[in-house]
Formats: structure tokens, C-alpha cells, sequence
């Protein structure tokens, strides 16, 4: 019998078997527990990997977006190879992307628009000199607000999706051992919720897994991201740090879960980050049992429990003589999350605590941390 290999290509379909609010009732963060199936597919992955998720886009981001083409969502289409045929209402839903306008997009907008002074401004806004700006407009615009701002423009459903970006799959760090849950796989996702444009917005795979898809129903698309090197070390008595403020936590979930499962002897150290408490203290009972167990070093930071900002960085300057005696003995540092922020920040105040308490010049700590790098001590997955 031959085992189907599933990929980019050819994904999984998965379901959903379970999912929970990782917050406490009150709480203004929106983070989810899921739990992928994964039976059925032979699907192995590593503490490390990534989880690739196609998503369906928002229905009524969807409906507005063919109500802005002005057309039936039952019209046939192409896709843009003219090879598969869809309606459009399942091309716009599954294929398409309609949350980011290309250079493309605007510039044929522009060529098409008939009233002068908004044929101008788009000009304007594709001038060379003007990236800033036209970089400032698709940040708050998607495909719909685009066309309904120029709804003099005209076009076929099949025109303006050749000229869309293809809907792509969105990674998640795998937040279990599949030595531990067998045919799951575990997610720690944050449904992404914001206004822009004066409009509510969601996520796109966000939404669709935290709220939209089904539970149960095996119509996922997923197939697995291996890790490049963000794993842990094959000999289980090497220490380890790691740093996973949000859903940066949820490799580290993995971590510990294969960390016990193999009875290693090296020892952990987690710092984490929330917004509160009482509130967001993602798998509280986990860490705290590990810590109780003797297997778990776990330092937490809240930034919305006082007036000032505290971050994992802070703690871990707060620790700093024996985090550095830890890097010292050969641990390995590894970093997940937000990268906009808080890797960048979490980096300085690495070069910072190796300086102070290593007694380093700023070259010397550089030095030291090319060499954590090179050595692979110094891992990190951030998005
Ligand atoms: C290797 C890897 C691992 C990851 N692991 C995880 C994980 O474990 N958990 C997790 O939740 N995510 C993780 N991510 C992020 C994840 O892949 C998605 O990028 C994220 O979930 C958002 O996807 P989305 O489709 O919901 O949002 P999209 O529809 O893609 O929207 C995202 C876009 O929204 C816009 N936006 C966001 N916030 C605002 C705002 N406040 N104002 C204006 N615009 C805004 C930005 O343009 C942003 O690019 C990971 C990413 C990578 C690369
Ligand atoms: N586009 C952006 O600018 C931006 C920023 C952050 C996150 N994100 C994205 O939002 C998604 C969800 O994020 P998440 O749920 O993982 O949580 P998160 O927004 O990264 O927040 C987790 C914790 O990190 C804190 N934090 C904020 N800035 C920090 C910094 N410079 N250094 C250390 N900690 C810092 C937050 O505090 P406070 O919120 O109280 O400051 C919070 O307590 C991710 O996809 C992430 O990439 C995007």
C-alpha cells in the first residue's frame, strides 16, 4: 500500500477536534487552543516544525468584494491559467487574495478610471517618488474598498481576477510532541481583530480557524513546514532557554512536552509574556505543574498589570547573572514571536546582560553573540 505524501501541492485535509479561548473570561486578548486531526494521513512532524494552513476568506468580506465587482457569484471563472473552473464565488472564497491590492491592481484601476480627479490621485499615488504614500494606501484598503471608491471603473469578473494575488497558506508554530498527542497536532493561535479605514477587519486564517471553520469537518488544507534548525538539540542533557511572549509560546509547549517524553536531563527555562495575569496567562497549569515537577525555570512578564511597560526583556535582565552563567554552561537560547518588536528588542538586551555580566565591550559581546549564532545556541523563530 502506498502512503499518500501530502504537501503544498497536495495538502492534508484536516478537522478540527477541539477549541478553546486560551484566556480567562474578561480578557480583551483573543489567543485559541486548537487541536488539528490529523488521523488517517500517516502526517509526521518534529518539535520545531510549522503547521501550513490554506484559509477560506471572511464570507462577508467575500459578499462585499463581489458586490463591489458589481457581479453574480455564480458566474463561471477561470483560474488565471484558464485551466480550472470555479464559480466565483468559490474562486474569491478559496483562491483569491482580496485583503492585499498589488502595484498591478491600481495601476490598471488608474488606466480604466474616467473621473479625472480620482485618475490623479491614483497617478499619484504609483509615482515613483510616492512609495510611501502608496504603501500608506493599501496598508488601509482591500480589494473592495478599492473597487467601491472607484466604482466607475469597469470590468469583467474574470479581468479582476487576473489581476489578484493568489490566497496563500499561513504558518503556525506546532505547540505540541507528537510523541505526546499522536494523530494531533496542537495550535496556539491569536485571532487577529483590528479597525482600519474606519472598518472592522479580521485575520483571514485566523478567523477562519478560530471561528469560521466547522468543528469535526475534515476541510482543512494543511500540510507541514519543517523547521530550519529551530529545534531542540539531540542530546537531552544540553540546557535551554526560551523566550515566547503570545503565541510565540507555542513551540515551547512542544519543547517541554518532548522534553519530558524523553526523559531529558538538561534543565529548562521559559520566559513568557501576556497582557495580564489573571486573565492571560496562556497554559497556566502546564508550566506551573512542569515547575512543580522540577522540570521548568518559568520567569513571566505582564505588561497591562502596572502603568509601566514590563516585557520578557526586563525579566530576563532581572535574571541576567544567571541567564548569563546558564549561556556560560552551553545552553541554548531560543526566541519566538513578534519579530516587528520584540526579537529586535529581546537581541538588544541579550548584547546588553553578555556586556554587563560577561564584562565585554560592545565588540567583544557582539563577538560572543556571533558565536552563539554560528554555533547554533542562538535560535529563532519569529514572524
Ligand atoms: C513560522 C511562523 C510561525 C507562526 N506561528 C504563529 C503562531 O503560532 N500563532 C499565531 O497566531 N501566528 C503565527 N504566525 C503568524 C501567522 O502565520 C499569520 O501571519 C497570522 O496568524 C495572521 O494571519 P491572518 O491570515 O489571520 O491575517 P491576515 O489576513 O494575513 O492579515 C495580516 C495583516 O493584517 C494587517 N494588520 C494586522 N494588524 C493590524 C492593525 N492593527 N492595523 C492595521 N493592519 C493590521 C497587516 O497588514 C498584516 O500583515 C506565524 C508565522 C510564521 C511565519
Ligand atoms: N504589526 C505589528 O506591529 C505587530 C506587533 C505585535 C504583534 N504583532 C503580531 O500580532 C500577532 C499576535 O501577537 P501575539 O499574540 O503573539 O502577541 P504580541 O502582540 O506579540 O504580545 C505578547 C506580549 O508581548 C508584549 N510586547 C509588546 N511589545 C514588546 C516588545 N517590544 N518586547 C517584548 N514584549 C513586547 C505585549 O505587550 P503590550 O501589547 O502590552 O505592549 C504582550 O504582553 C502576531 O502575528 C504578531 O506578529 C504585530
Amino acid at each position: 500500500m502506498t502512503v499518500p505524501v501530502y504537501d503544498k501541492q497536495h495538502p492534508f485535509l484536516a478537522s478540527i477536534k477541539e477549541r478553546y479561548w486560551l484566556s480567562n473570561p474578561g480578557s480583551q486578548r483573543q489567543t485559541y487552543h486548537v487541536v488539528l486531526d490529523l488521523k488517517g494521513s500517516g502526517l509526521q512532524y518534529h518539535v520545531g516544525d510549522s503547521i501550513a494552513i490554506y484559509p477560506i476568506n471572511v464570507p462577508s468580506v467575500v459578499d462585499r468584494t463581489i458586490e463591489a465587482m458589481k457581479a453574480d457569484p455564480n458566474t463561471t471563472v477561470t483560474d488565471k491559467q484558464g485551466v480550472a473552473l470555479y464559480s466565483l464565488h468559490e474562486y474569491i472564497s478559496r483562491k483569491a487574495n482580496i485583503g492585499d491590492i498589488s502595484r498591478k491592481l491600481v495601476t490598471e484601476i488608474a488606466h480604466r478610471q474616467p473621473v479625472p480627479g480620482k485618475k490623479e490621485y491614483l497617478e499619484g499615488l504609483l509615482q515613483e517618488n510616492n512609495r510611501e504614500a502608496f504603501k500608506a494606501y493599501v496598508e488601509v484598503h482591500q480589494l473592495w474598498d478599492l473597487l467601491v471608491a472607484n466604482k466607475e471603473v469597469t470590468f469583467t469578473p474574470q479581468e479582476v481576477i487576473n489581476l489578484l494575488m493568489p490566497l496563500l497558506p499561513r504558518f503556525y508554530s506546532i505547540a505540541s510532541s507528537q510523541k505526546v498527542v499522536g494523530d494531533e497536532v496542537h495550535l496556539t493561535v491569536s485571532r487577529l481583530h483590528y479597525i482600519s479605514n474606519e472598518q472592522e477587519r479580521f485575520g483571514v486564517c485566523t478567523y477562519y480557524i478560530c471561528s469560521l471553520a466547522p468543528m469535526g469537518i475534515p476541510d482543512i488544507p494543511i500540510y507541514i513546514q519543517p523547521h530550519h534548525g529551530f529545534t531542540l538539540p539531540s542530546d537531552p542533557s544540553v540546557d535551554i532557554i526560551m523566550v515566547g511572549p503570545g503565541t510565540g509560546v507555542a513551540p515551547f509547549r512542544a519543547f517541554m512536552q518532548e522534553r519530558v517524553a524523553v526523559l531529558g536531563t538538561g534543565r529548562n527555562w521559559l520566559f513568557f509574556g501576556e497582557w495580564r495575569h489573571d486573565f492571560d496567562y496562556f497554559y497556566q497549569d502546564y508550566w506551573e505543574n512542569l515547575e512543580a515537577e522540577g522540570h521548568l525555570k518559568i520567569n513571566t512578564a505582564f505588561s497591562r498589570d502596572q502603568e509601566h511597560k514590563i516585557y520578557v526583556q526586563n525579566r530576563m535582565w532581572d535574571e541576567r547573572e544567571s541567564l548569563y552563567q546558564w549561556l556560560e554552561n552551553g545552553a541554548i537560547l531560543y526566541v519566538c514571536g513578534d519579530a516587528h518588536r520584540m526579537a529586535k528588542d529581546v537581541d538588544a538586551m541579550l548584547h546588553r546582560i553578555i556586556e554587563t555580566c560577561g564584562n565585554k565591550s560592545e565588540r567583544e559581546a557582539k563577538d560572543y553573540m556571533k558565536a552563539l549564532r554560528s554555533s547554533k545556541r542562538y535560535l529563532r523563530d519569529v514572524y
